[in-house]
């Protein structure tokens, strides 16, 4: 199972400190997730919505100028990487899925570049740098969701 969001106080509106102090939303840029991106699998469509709330994410690390923060984001992406796609992998071969092979070269290139995120954090390469690298692979894991992932529309 990943670990959820929540775990690390995330909501939908606003971001919770454990001080209580509330951090909203910054939208500005934000690609939003639309029902239209679910596939039909419930779990599998949880997943993808929480993808897009790692930029939520992002901006509190940026607005706090936290780099810990920064280490939540990392763990939740090694999580995502393992867990999700070893279920949308076997959700593929269970039916399979004739995109199967592509859709797995994919995954295979995200998990690589989480790797090379764990790298830059533990080898304390400058947090802004290790900002931008997590905002473009988010960008390029949200892009996959709508347009690879969004084939396996219907598989349970
Ligand atoms: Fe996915
Ligand atoms: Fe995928």
């Amino acid at each position: 199972m990943i670990v959820p969001l929540a775990f690390f106080n995330i909501n939908r509106d606003s971001y919770t400190y454990s001080e209580g102090r509330k951090y909203d939303k910054l939208n500005v840029m934000s690609q939003k997730w639309n029902n239209n991106f679910e596939i039909g699998h419930s779990e599998i469509d949880h997943h993808h919505e929480e993808v897009f709330e790692v930029t939520t994410m992002l901006d509190f690390a940026i607005e706090n100028n936290d780099r810990s923060e920064l280490n939540k984001i990392i763990k939740y992406l090694e999580h995502y990487v393992v867990d999700h796609f070893n279920e949308e992998e076997s959700l593929m071969q269970k039916h399979n899925f004739n995109g199967y092979h592509d859709h797995k070269d994919e995954h295979d290139i995200f998990t690589d570049l989480v790797k090379e995120l764990r790298r830059l954090y533990d080898e304390n390469i400058h947090t802004t740098h290790i900002i931008l690298k997590i905002r473009k692979f988010t960008d390029q894991l949200m892009h996959h969701i709508i347009t690879t992932d969004s084939k396996m529309s219907g598989l349970h």
